[in-house]
């Protein structure tokens, strides 16, 4: 089954949901919205005045500073989900209390099952807590934690995190927009040595040139196999990732291998295998 209808579900459920006080005051509630195969989640804290009116997550100031920010670091705001640990505004924009929390995450944690994204980017101090503890992980501050790669498990997968500042913060405190901007550069290249990104890379290569009539060794990939039996992925660590024979740098991307693709021409193979990630190459 594709992923929007699940987040649809979802969506309706939290359009009706009465389990916390917030919903008393609330407009509309704001489930998230989307790329529902998206490799990148913004979390946010809370709705405000703005996307209480609209039911659309970061639509107020503090989403234009971050369409900024989005747009400084190469990402289309179309490409990725953003939703937020609550998803009605809380009075006077204060945060959400720890009851309420507790009510509303578990939304926030099915969209996160269902999207599997390679990196969730939280935002701020509350959301940073929420989903790094999840993730089995210690939270101290935003200062200390910004910017920072986390892997972690939690939802029965591997989870990758990096905390940012809220951009309400930001709006506060303009020294920190530089801050926060070089944190959103991270992002895309954690996506681009990310080992889905390695086995995909892979996996298109062999297929073209197979397609091609090219003979081409596909190397075996667990992960697809799991996918279709049904399990879950888990993260491997990078030794392990190389043992699974998934990305195994001598095959994948050696340097007699890129003189051989060259001289037989081939495709480059794949960049080197930095990253430990979630596997999952099925799509
Ligand atoms: N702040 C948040 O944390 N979320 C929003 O959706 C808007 C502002």
């Amino acid at each position: 089954m594709s992923n929007q209808p699940l987040l649809n579900q979802i969506a309706e459920e939290v359009k009706t949901c009465k389990k916390c006080v917030l919903c008393k005051r609330a407009k509309n509630a704001v489930p998230g919205e989307g790329n529902p195969n998206a490799k990148i989640m913004l979390i946010g804290e809370a709705p405000g005045k703005r996307e209480d009116l609209t039911g659309r997550p970061f639509v107020g100031a503090a989403g234009k500073l971050l369409d900024s920010v989005l747009e400084k670091a190469g990402i289309r705001r179309e490409d990725i989900f953003i939703g937020n640990i609550a998803k009605h505004r809380p009075p006077d924009n204060r945060a959400p209390k720890p009851d309420e929390i507790e009510a509303c995450a578990p939304y926030l944690d099915r969209q996160i099952k269902i999207i599997k994204p390679e990196i969730i980017v939280s935002l701020g101090t509350h959301s940073s807590k929420y989903i790094l503890e999840k993730a089995g992980l210690e939270f101290t501050t935003i200062s200390e934690a910004r910017g920072k790669v986390f892997d972690g498990s939690a939802l029965g997968a591997g989870i990758r995190i990096m905390p940012s500042f809220h951009p309400a913060a930001v709006i506060y405190n303009r020294k920190l927009g530089k801050t926060m901007e070089k944190d959103f550069g991270k992002i895309r290249k954690e996506l681009r040595y990310s080992a889905l990104n390695i086995v995909v890379t892979h996996y298109s290569y062999a297929h073209r040139n197979q397609e091609a009539g090219k003979e081409e060794k596909v190397l075996p990939c667990p992960f697809f196999q799991e996918r279709q039996e049904g399990k879950e992925s888990k993260v491997l660590s990078g030794n392990e990732f190389d043992k699974s024979g998934a990305g195994r740098k001598e095959e994948a991307c050696g340097k007699n291998n890129k003189r051989k693709d060259k001289a037989a021409g081939n495709n480059p193979r794949p960049a080197p295998l930095y990253a430990r990630k979630r596997g999952d190459c099925g799509d």
